[in-house]
């Protein structure tokens, strides 16, 4: 049974094709790690990308006090909540939303996908390392997909050359998705970076998604836009799973500038015939989560202040071994490069990264993804770490007494604290490193 299950993963990350019986990769991995935790082997779980942090209690509160609330409610969202979420990200933003060019739904992902189907005449772009969703999305739409190249050399972030000559390699519009800390990536885009990219989609009028769905978990707390740089041609998805830890609570947002409010009447229609709504209880309670930022701010203090020391620790003992991999930004993932390791890993017939994380699943218990999920070719030694598998409830509660400053926050997570808080992460990274320097 195990061995099967084996087998299945393998042939699905070596291909990328949307079939009936085929989860998303991220969901796969999971279920596998599972499989082989029920049979007895220790798994070190790299490869879900789950908040490990509870959602806030005043929020847990609300959804309780609100299971009473049955009706439906306007396709496009609580009027109020989609007030708040406006109010929120003109903190963040230059630019302000109005309500009604707000869509609230299910979760992000299901805006990603219908904002590719309201928008059937642009082809997808995408630069190579991309969250694993897009593309099948894209397939499954009837729409072509164009990578466009990203090198080590650039932190696998997307340059705007290598955008203007993946445009200009076709004749259809062109939407690009560009993910913000990026996952796979865990690299964010700065101001001037972002400007570059937005001189490339204005000259081609194309149109862009800013999936800023962990903007929150940028480590400086600082967080650019495209929707301040190119508002007549962005559409910001973001939503609670990550920031809040509330991804089983199924809520994401999507927003324009009133430039593209034709887009949100289009989206608003689909999704009132695909969804009809998002549900009556966690809207009301996600209002409660945007109703008080003092209370968000002392939340994602702590959660940054743990999950920024965790990567740059988990990042130097990678590098300190060999393997390859860029200082995270923000979010919950690294981008690894085992090229150091082509010839060892040759010598064991390991060719591709899908053959890698093979075998340091079924030989070492260490689950990861491979790049072949996110656009990248088998050959590129590429691979996924998360490093988010440990207690985030457990951690936080031990930061409590540290709320009175961000600087006692930070002194607060020492080596000592990640070791007593994470041990699971730092466990599974040292064998990761043992079983490099000793191939
Ligand atoms: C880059 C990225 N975008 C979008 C999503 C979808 O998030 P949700 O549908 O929970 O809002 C995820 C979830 O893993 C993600 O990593």
């Amino acid at each position: 049974m195990l061995i099967n299950l084996l087998e299945v993963f393998r042939q699905k990350m070596n291909s990328r094709e949307l079939s009936e019986d085929n989860n998303s990769a991220t969901f796969q991995i999971n279920e596998l790690s599972k499989a082989l935790e029920a049979s007895g082997k220790k798994v070190y779980r790299f490869g879900f990308g789950q908040s490990p942090f509870p959602v806030p209690a005043h929020a847990v509160e609300a959804l309780k006090q609100n299971a009473t609330r049955k009706d439906y409610t306007d396709p496009q969202g609580l009027l109020e909540l989609r007030q708040l979420i406006s109010k929120h990200h003109r903190s963040i933003l230059e630019n302000t939303v109005q309500p009604e060019n707000i869509v609230v739904s299910c979760g992000s992902k299901p805006l990603l996908f219908f904002t590719q189907f309201v928008l059937k005449d642009y082809e997808l772009v995408l630069p190579k390392g991309s969250w694993v969703s897009y593309q099948p999305q894209a397939e499954a739409i009837g729409k072509t997909v164009y990578w466009a190249n990203t090198e080590a050399s650039s932190d696998w972030k997307l340059l705007p050359e290598e955008l203007d000559k993946t445009i200009s390699s076709f004749n259809e519009k062109a939407l690009l998705i560009l993910n913000y800390p990026g996952n796979p990536i865990g690299k964010t885009y700065s101001k001037e970076e972002l400007e570059g990219i937005a001189k490339v989609l204005k000259k081609h009028k194309a149109l862009v998604i800013a999936d800023e769905i962990y903007s929150e978990l940028t480590f400086s707390g600082k967080h650019s836009s495209l929707l301040d740089i190119y508002p007549e041609g962005t559409i910001l998805t973001s939503g609670i799973s990550k920031w809040a830890g509330a991804g089983g609570w199924r809520l994401g947002y999507c927003l324009v500038h009133k430039e593209l409010g034709w887009f949100s009447k289009k989206l608003t229609a689909v999704q009132s015939e695909c969804l009809s709504t998002t549900s009556t209880p966690v809207q009301v309670a996600a209002i409660s989560l945007f109703e008080e930022p003092d209370k968000n701010q002392k939340y994602l203090e702590m959660a940054r202040s743990i999950l920024a020391p965790l990567a740059k620790r988990v990042q130097a003992d990678l590098v300190e071994a060999g393997i390859e991999c860029a200082p995270a930004d923000g979010g919950f993932y690294l981008f690894l490069n085992f090229e150091n390791f082509r010839e060892q890993l040759a010598s064991k017939e390991i060719n591709t990264s899908p053959e890698l994380c093979d075998y340091l699943l079924k030989a070492h218990g260490i689950a990861l993804l491979p790049g072949t999920v996110f656009g990248c070719c088998p050959e590129e030694l590429l691979v996924r770490l998360s490093y988010v598998n440990f207690d985030g409830a457990e951690a936080l509660a031990a930061l409590e007494g540290h709320l009175n400053s961000l600087n006692s926050l930070v002194d607060a997570v020492s080596d000592q604290f990640l070791s007593k808080y994470c041990p699971d992460t730092l466990e599974g990274i040292d064998r990761l490193c043992a079983v490099m320097r000793s191939i």
